[in-house]
């Protein structure tokens, strides 16, 4: 906006909107300020001097910007190994990982999956009523990320209690309090002591899952300082995303029964389908901010940026964009095309993507098909505050039968 103010002088003093990412208040609904804000321009301004993005269009160049990147890993994203990480590094450690979560290596888990949720579903309809989050969507989630590990099942509960304060890094450090910095490296510690006692017993006694296959590929593809970040990332990124993506879906649904119904309709071999998952990973999605720093002078959104700067991208913003998504505000279980930006783009695109699809479809696909009646029980959910980049719900109470 410019504000034009005495004839003689001429005196333009330029300003732009302000967007706090790390407002806990967002969590309720971010989406109405989102408008706001991408309506009032491409570009906000942010606390700790962030440029904030709010359009899509402009969001997607970003993100496949390499002037834009993560800069030296520090002592608290160290733990995300090449998630924050910029080429050359990050490339070869990002193929190492890859080969475990093609479309084809997940599509072989199906079976699995699938009777996980059954069991989850089982006891649902027992009981007649759940947490859909707690219950459901994190048992599921870690479960399928563990199992890939071959993690022993007792150890789940202690693995979930270690991930909130863990997950709190996601965010940028300095955005972060030193009491949640404490908590986190404390948190960090315990699990990476616990992943070294598994390597050690997995070098012993090697099997048929991912920890194995990774300590083979150690020292030669994998050197021994990034075994330990490897699987945290994988473990950790995996997990709170996609057990958040099952509730928020859940929610989306519930608030919109006429598409509850066509979802019921939508179900092929117990799982909803990819363009019905799509537009329910658009329309709330477990992701809604991804950060960066500028590493060489760029121009962005019309804007010229001095390395350092640090940069927020809307991603939940982008998704709702009118510019690339007719009504965004609607959900659209046949919305098509959907170029939604919840898994990212460019060399950090989402390496789970096939899997959050594979467990979130099967997840709601099975207790659609499975059960006659859905119902929230708790009309109005509440959203925890654990980060600026999550998004989930603190609970999802619902009835089944
Ligand atoms: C990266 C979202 C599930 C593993 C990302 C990024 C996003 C994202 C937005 C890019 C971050 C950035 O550019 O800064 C999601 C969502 C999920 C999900 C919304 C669930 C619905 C998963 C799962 C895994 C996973 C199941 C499996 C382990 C990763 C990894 C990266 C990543 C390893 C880093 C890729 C790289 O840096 O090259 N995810 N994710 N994600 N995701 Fe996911």
């Amino acid at each position: 906006m410019t504000l034009e103010t005495g004839a003689a002088q001429d005196i333009r003093i330029s300003t732009t909107s302000w967007f706090d990412p790390f407002d806990p208040t967002l969590h309720a609904d971010p989406y109405a300020r989102y408008t706001a804000a991408r309506e009032a321009g491409p570009v906000c301004d942010g606390p700790y001097g962030l440029t904030v993005l709010t359009r899509h269009h402009d969001i997607s160049a970003a993100l496949r910007d390499n002037r834009l990147g993560h800069g030296r890993p520090t002592a608290e994203n160290r733990i995300f190994s090449f998630l924050g990480q910029d080429p050359p590094a990050h490339g070869p450690l990002r193929r190492v990982a890859a080969r475990f979560f093609s479309p084809s290596a997940v599509a072989a888990l199906t079976p699995r999956i699938g009777g996980y949720v059954d069991e989850l579903v089982d006891r649902a309809l027992d009981l007649g009523h759940l947490d859909l989050l707690a219950d459901f969507a994190y048992p599921l989630s870690l479960r399928v990320i563990c199992g890939l590990f071959a993690l022993p099942e007792e150890d789940h509960p202690w693995i979930r209690e270690r991930t909130p304060p863990i997950g709190r890094l996601l965010d940028p450090a300095y955005s972060i309090s030193d009491a949640d910095k404490k908590a986190a490296r404390s948190a960090a510690a315990g699990f990476v002591a616990y992943l070294l006692q598994q390597i050690e017993h997995r070098r012993h006694r090697p099997g048929d899952d991912v920890l194995s296959a990774l300590i083979a590929d150690t020292p030669d593809a994998l050197t021994r300082r990034d075994l330990i970040p490897m699987c945290a990332l994988l473990l950790l990124a995996g997990y709170e995303t996609t057990a958040n993506i099952i509730a928020n879906s859940a929610l989306s649904l519930l608030r919109h029964p006429d598409e509850l119904a066509r979802a019921r309709t939508r179900v092929r071999r117990g799982q909803l389908d990819r363009r019905a998952m799509d537009e329910l990973i658009r329309y709330d999605s477990s992701v809604q901010i991804t950060f960066r720093t500028v590493q060489e002078e760029a121009e962005l959104a019309g804007r010229r940026l001095e390395p350092g700067r640090p940069v927020a991208l809307l991603l939940g913003s982008a998704n709702r964009d009118p510019r690339v998504f007719p009504d965004p505000g609607r959900l659209d279980l046949d919305r098509s095309p959907n170029p939604h930006l919840s898994f990212g783009a460019g060399i950090h695109y989402c390496l789970g993507g096939p899997l959050a699809r594979l467990e979130a479809g099967l997840a709601l696909g099975r207790l659609l098909h499975r059960s006659r009646v859905l119902g929230l029980t708790d009309p109005q959910p509440r959203h925890k505050d654990l980060t600026a980049t999550i998004r989930g719900l603190a609970a999802l109470p619902v009835s089944v039968a």
